[in-house]
């Protein structure tokens, strides 16, 4: 019985062989036709108050046994390094709008309360100067968000003054006290979180004349973001595609076009996770190819999103002055089994790397109006890079994504045109292939092609106009399950390896399997 079921099993085999036959697609770039810059902050990062993504996934303190320097895990700040964070959102999220910044300075640091996130007491150990040393260590510039639900103007502007003050004031002597006569340098400014919910549940008036005074008062003093570098002030924006949002965006968009000399905003924030539902039940891991579809269908929708409210941006800010900056996305999944669901705890897996490529490519894809984002979020909490566990550490899928993707940090974005074809599971139609192209500082050509099929490998032939191409080299990310993901234990089961890629006749040739992330860069 066996072995008849053997030959039966070759036969299909056979007979489906010439289905499994790579797709073919084709692309067609033309490197002088060149967009917009893709702003590096689009590869920002969000640290939050929030179970273990600061307290032991940064911060372990100088007596741990953990190597640290000044507190701060060696082993996350090398990591984070080699990705070039540009900028890390903190200290929330929700945290940000019951955060009181007095708290954690100073040698006595008050034990508060974090009711938002697993109910559990917040130490302060790790505050202003703990985060400006931490950023400063991995290279990345502040994107503070000050508390506009439960704090005042007041306070926010007291803060920024102790931060960035170069002038002999009483904040500035105490914070020459606490460790750093320098200022420091506030490269962004969120004006609150989600006000619209967690943030106070405020209607869209009134949190635009909370805005307005805090744009007003919370001033930057450091001498050297005066003229050059200047602090940009994101306002809360939307959190969805409905009318509550749209209007939301409508409300702070119309204000700021009759904004006067006394404020102004730089920046229009935007929150979007892939959830597939609310509340959150996707697994993290352990999944097959259906949750897989559906989860990467729910991610693009990231696209229309975006275009909802770039259009309505448009209306009222036709130069795009005011960036749209996407400071919460990712994937929001349930939490792991007997992890404290307050601490949003979920694995990493090769699907979070796809999802993490599509995501960044409609980013770039907007580049003219999105200028930043920041995933949710950088260590141990939703969509992670890091994962650490005491003293271990390991990388996700997603951090590797976004290691693949230094070279397109500010670079020039040139458009790729394909016709990819659908990839189909279940009531799930997505495209095939998703792909995006740059030019670098020094010339060079950067090409991205995610393959989101994970059964059938891709044949890609790309047509190279405007350059002379002599050879390409790239690198890929894939594993063997949609679901595969790195362990402690199993730490390189996603991580990417070398593709071979050819110039024939001009033209790039690459084959890419299924399920994969792959960046190729052209030598001229
Ligand atoms: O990232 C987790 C939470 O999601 C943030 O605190 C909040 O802003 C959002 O709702």
């Amino acid at each position: 019985m066996r072995s008849l079921l053997v030959v039966f099993a070759l036969i299909v085999l056979v007979i489906t062989a010439p289905t499994m036959a790579a797709q073919k697609v084709e692309l067609s770039i033309d490197v002088s036709k060149t967009g917009a810059k893709i702003d590096r902050n689009i590869f920002g990062q969000f640290a939050e108050h929030l179970g273990h993504g600061i307290y032991e996934g940064i911060w372990v303190g100088s007596d741990s046994k953990i190597p640290n320097t000044r507190g701060i895990r060696n082993d996350v700040v090398g990591a984070l390094k080699a990705i070039k964070v540009p900028n890390v959102r903190w200290p929330g999220g929700c945290f940000a709008d019951e955060y009181h910044w007095r708290k954690g300075i100073g040698p006595q640091r008050s034990v508060t309360l974090n009711p938002n996130w697993g109910g559990v007491t917040e130490a302060n150990t790790f505050g202003t100067h703990e985060f400006m040393d931490f950023i400063d260590q991995i290279g990345a510039e502040a994107y503070v968000s000050v508390n506009v639900g439960s704090g005042t103007p007041q306070e926010a502007a007291e803060w920024l003054e102790y931060m960035t003050t170069a002038a002999p004031t009483t904040l500035v002597k105490e914070r020459a006290t606490n460790g750093h006569p320098a200022p420091y340098k506030v490269a962004l400014l969120g004006i609150g979180n989600e006000s619209w919910d967690c943030g106070g549940n405020m209607t869209p008036d009134y949190y635009v004349s909370q805005m307005k005074i805090y744009s007003r008062f919370v001033r930057n003093f450091n001498p050297a973001q005066q003229d050059k570098q200047q602090m940009l002030k994101i306002a809360v924006g939307p959190g969805g595609d409905g009318p509550r949002w749209t209007d939301w965006t409508e409300t702070v968009m119309k204000a700021y076009q009759q904004h006067t000399w006394s404020w102004d905003i730089n920046g229009l924030s935007m929150h979007n996770y892939t959830v597939g539902h609310w509340p959150p039940s996707y697994a993290s891991v352990g999944f097959g190819e259906t949750e897989y579809s559906q989860i990467l269908k729910s991610t693009l929708e990231m696209e229309g999103l975006i275009s909802k409210h770039s259009a309505i941006m448009d209306k009222y800010d036709p130069d795009k002055k005011v960036a749209l900056i996407v400071d919460e996305w990712g994937g929001w999944y349930a939490p792991l089994p007997g992890s404290n669901p307050g601490f949003l705890v979920q694995q990493n897996s090769l699907r979070d790397a796809i999802l993490a490529a599509l995501n960044l490519n409609i980013f770039a894809r907007h580049a003219d109006r999105v200028r930043g984002a920041n995933i949710a979020q950088m260590i141990n909490v939703l969509q992670a890079m890091i994962i650490t566990d005491k003293e271990k550490m390991v990388l996700t899928p997603t951090y590797y994504v976004f290691k693949m993707y230094v070279p397109f940090q500010d670079a020039t974005f040139i458009p790729v045109t394909f016709d990819t074809g659908w990839y189909t599971h279940g009531a799930v139609a997505i495209p095939r292939l998703d792909a995006i192209a740059a030019k670098d500082a020094n010339g060079k050509l950067w090409l991205e092609i995610t393959n989101l099929d994970p059964n059938e490998p891709v044949e890609v032939e790309a047509g190279l106009a405007g350059i002379i191409a002599k050879s390409a080299s790239g690198e890929t990310l894939t594993a063997p399950k949609v679901d595969s993901v790195n362990t402690f234990d199993a730490a390189n089961t996603v991580m990417p390896k070398p593709i071979s890629a050819k110039i024939q006749g001009g033209k790039l040739t690459l084959k890419l399997e299924p399920k994969s992330v792959t960046v190729v860069s052209v030598e001229q």
